[in-house]
């Protein structure tokens, strides 16, 4: 029997339908609330919770055609994707799964019918394995299901016990092996050929029984689930006859297509295989929300990106190709995946602006790599080549490692990571602020914030420290950190600063400096006028003006992540800020820098929503409302359970705990006062707010009508008045440099007529003034050719620097050379020269020698000519 792989996804899913199983549709590539996985990389993934007991369904059997990414964490093949026929980035997984319902018997009954009942394979092709001490799962296959006990192998947990990551739900598993026949190389599983492609695991069954805890140990599930998992690319090589998954119907397409946007005509090559798989999971990551970046998930999808581009460039791709295998791939998968049709033009482009920009280090980092390897002692490339190669041309790691390997070669990985840990900690060192007193201190206590609402509190003392010990008494005098009950002050955290301000207590000031956060302590840092003790009553009170500055501040950061986010796309992703009374700053995920026409829409958006005057407020809410709302989160941020959503009117909603104007109108005006790159794909801009908008307004009118002052103008003509004294500074030039030729003949001819005559040799040597030092050759050819015949020698004394050159007619070289008596003349000048025997030049150092270099070379004329 021979089946597309369209036929084989639908197969699978209509049969265990018919089995009582709820068809699921596949989940994004991106697990929804789950930090501890970086990809779905399992069919299982979108059920953890269902598995854990933590969430319930109305059904208790599912099905589903999972598309999955292996390229980072716990499960990764980007390392065997190219070199075996079997491994991808990304697959896609066809899965049953029960929870709490069927167990062990009924799995192995349905994957057994399947395989070869609905799709026929004979059952003499299939070989299974078991957990070690499964005898349970040896028993169904040996007696229930028949299968010859010489190909039912045990086999320890490295493959058949399986877990999701280092975390949540696992379990024996018993797998289902293809022997794909000896014109394959490879051997059953268990023995040392089991690397080889002739036995194919095509089949997981996992019993999942236990939760992993992050210190290893293993609780019980509520109730003994099923989760399984048949990559659809294996499955199909099966139904295809072919015995690598680059040969089914979908391989072959996406191939062929390359091959022609690349212009090979080698099908079988390693490297568009690589590729192939590589538009895959490319495409889907970039259509579930990924953007390639320096970190996390856009990491990896840069490497992937990479890795592609690398291998079309060894094939001799000229220009731009990945992107162009978008279009195959829809036609492939656009309608099993209708995301990927809809999303094309957005994928087209986040792959041809990475390919472009890693084009342009490619080249380079590829000939410095080729260098070190022919220079290289041994097997292993250094720690400071992949280093260099990843910091200075873009190459990650593995696909340093990738092209090593196609030489024999291993990486020095270790030797890497150290090089990459100095560099963290240059850069963590270039920015710290040396505020890290208080990541030492412990504290228990808990400090309720009041200052959303108020400027100003009374509170009782609960803990002081100084020096950073705990103490019960803070003396005249004395700088410490005072921390209080509860408290109006805003302590430094989500990039808005502390506050600054004074606490009070009969008499005595405590100024507060700074604010921090010790665990869910308020710190207030500062330094008392008189002794306080734990027990005291204070009465704290922020330094209002300032904080009204950050209030600004902190609302208009987020006007301006919206603004950010309308005008250049959903792809802008907040990577960090900070909110002062004097500006804020906001760092943001994109690729190319903002232009100046983006920038000015940006801005006068964010002041019309300033002007609406929108109501700004806070609402606690569990964090899956938030999310369902649409609030924007932090990627990689813990949350508590319950968070805080920030609208402004209908225009933001973010999670936030800072603190905000009431209304937008509050801010007045935000100005935009810059916008840079400061790291590959991450942009910054600064701006400022209320009385800093309006300061930066005044300094901007006052340079301007500086310069307009300078140009005697008014501030409206400065442009037109500059334009004016440009072209007439460009006429200056044009006239002063005829001038100088004109100068230059006319010192010329004078030099003629005063030329000296040496022994019957005509001669001419003189101190030129006023030209510049590259003319002085033109002027030497000049002088030769109207004496016809004779030796020039012209010294110029310029910007604290002798220039000599000395020229001598064709006729006169064999007596004269000119670098013999320019020589001797540089020697005075504390400089040396060479050139041709007519034409020579020297420079020297010593300004005030020159007269006397000249009668150095008259005389050496003298002597020569005699
Ligand atoms: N979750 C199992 C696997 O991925 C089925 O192999």
């Amino acid at each position: 029997m021979h089946m597309t792989s369209a036929e084989i996804r639908e197969a699978f899913l209509a049969f265990f339908a018919a089995k009582g199983h709820q068809r699921v549709p596949s989940a994004s590539l991106i697990p929804g609330n789950d930090p501890t996985l970086l990809f779905t990389n399992a069919g299982m993934v979108p059920f953890k919770d269902v598995f854990l007991g933590d969430e319930q369904r109305d059904y208790t059997r599912a099905v589903s055609a999972q598309r999955c990414i292996r390229a980072g964490g716990k499960h990764n093949d980007l390392e065997n994707v190219g070199y075996t026929a079997r491994h991808h980035t990304f697959f896609e997984m066809l899965g049953n799964f029960s929870f709490g319902d069927y167990f062990k018997k009924e799995a192995i009954d349905f994957a057994w019918e399947f395989l070869t009942g609905k799709l026929q394979i004979p059952a003499s092709k299939l070989w299974v394995t078991v957990y070690t001490e499964d005898d349970e799962a040896y028993d169904l296959w040996a007696n229930h299901i028949g299968v010859p006990t010489d190909r039912i192998s045990r086999i320890g947990a490295k493959d058949n016990f399986w877990s999701m990551g280092d975390t949540g739900p696992c379990g024996p598993c018993s797998e289902i092996f293809y022997d794909h026949g000896d014109d394959v190389w490879g051997g059953p599983p268990g023995t040392p050929e089991e690397d080889g492609d002739r036995y194919i695991e095509i089949w997981n069954l996992v019993f999942m029984q236990y939760n992993r805890q992050a210190d290893g140990t293993l609780l019980p599930l509520p109730k003994p689930s099923v989760d399984t998992g048949m990559g659809l690319e294996r499955i199909a090589a099966v139904m295809q006859h072919v015995h690598s998954n680059y040969e089914i119907d979908l391989f072959k397409a996406l191939i062929h297509d390359a091959a022609e946007i690349i212009g090979t005509t080698d099908t079988s090559s390693q490297s568009l295989r690589v590729i192939a798989d590589h538009i895959r999971s490319c495409s889907f990551l970039i259509a579930d929300g990924v953007q390639p970046s320096n970190e996390g998930r856009g990491y990896v999808l840069r490497r992937i990106i990479r890795r592609a581009v690398r291998h079309g460039s060894m094939l001799g791709a000229e220009g731009t190709f990945f992107y162009r295998l978008v279009a195959s791939l829809v036609r492939q998968m656009g309608d099993a995946y209708p995301e990927l049709r809809s999303k094309q033009r957005i994928i087209e482009d986040a792959l041809r602006r990475e390919e472009e920009q890693f084009r342009k280090t490619l080249e380079r980092g590829l000939a410095m790599l080729h260098d070190a390897i022919a220079n290289l002692d041994g097997t292993v490339l250094p720690g400071d080549v992949v280093f260099k190669l990843y910091d200075t041309y873009g190459f990650p790691m593995d696909l340093t490692a990738d092209i090593a390997r196609e030489k024999e070669l291993t990486i020095d990985e270790d030797g890497f990571q150290a090089a990459m840990e100095q560099q963290r900690q240059r850069a963590q060192q270039a920015s710290s602020f040396g505020v890290d007193y208080n990541q030492r201190l412990k504290s228990s206590a808990q400090t309720e914030f009041s200052g959303y609402a108020n400027d100003s509190d009374v509170a009782t003392i609960v803990e002081l420290f100084v020096d950073g010990e705990s103490v019960t008494e803070l003396a005249a005098g004395q700088k410490g950190i005072v921390v209080l009950s509860r408290t109006p002050f805003y302590a430094e955290s989500g990039g808005q600063v502390g506050d600054t301000g004074k606490l009070t207590s009969q008499g005595v000031e405590f100024q507060v400096t700074d604010t921090q956060l010790i665990g869910k302590a308020i710190a207030h840092h500062g330094q008392a006028t008189g002794k306080l003790t734990v027990g005291d009553t204070v009465s704290a009170q922020i330094d209002s003006e300032r904080r009204e500055s950050i209030k600004r501040n902190h609302t208009a950061t987020h006007l301006l992540h919206a603004a950010l986010r309308n005008v250049l796309g959903e792809h802008v992703v907040q990577k960090g800020s900070l909110v002062t009374a004097e500006r804020l700053r906001f760092d943001f995920s994109h690729y190319e820098a903002v232009t100046a026409q983006q920038l000015d829409i940006i801005e006068r958006q964010i002041n019309e929503e300033i002007l609406k005057n929108h109501p700004v407020e806070a609402q606690i809410m569990p964090i899956e409302q938030a999310q369902q709302a649409g609030a924007m989160a932090l990627f990689g941020e813990k949350y508590d359970d319950d968070v805080r959503v920030l609208t402004i009117g209908a225009y933001s909603m973010e999670l936030c705990g800072g603190t905000h104007v009431q209304r937008t109108g509050d801010i007045g005006v935000v100005r935009i006062v810059s916008e840079a790159g400061i790291a590959s794909g991450v942009r910054r801009i600064e701006a400022v707010s209320g009385t800093g908008a309006v300061l930066f307004n005044l300094q901007q009118q006052q340079q301007l009508r500086q310069v307009a002052e300078l140009l005697k103008t008014d501030s409206t003509h400065v442009g037109e008045r500059l334009q004016q004294q440009l072209e007439r500074s460009r006429q200056l030039e044009r006239t002063i440099d005829e001038l100088n030729q004109k100068l230059a003949a006319h010192a010329g001819s004078s030099l003629v007529d005063n030329a000296l005559t040496i022994h019957g040799t005509r001669v001419i040597i003189a101190e030129v003034a006023n030209i510049e030092a590259k003319a002085l050759r033109n002027m030497v050819d000049d002088l030769k050719n109207q004496l016809q015949s004779g030796v020039v020698v012209l010294g110029l004394a310029s910007d604290g620097k002798v220039s000599l050159i000395v020229g001598v007619t064709k006729d006169l070289t064999a007596r004269v050379r000119a670098g013999d008596v320019v020589n001797v003349a540089a020697e005075k000048v504390g400089g040396k020269g060479g050139g041709r025997p007519d034409l020579a030049q020297a420079g020297g150092s010593d300004v005030k020698a020159l007269p006397d270099a000249l009668a150095t070379a008259q005389a050496k004329l003298e002597e020569l000519l005699r």
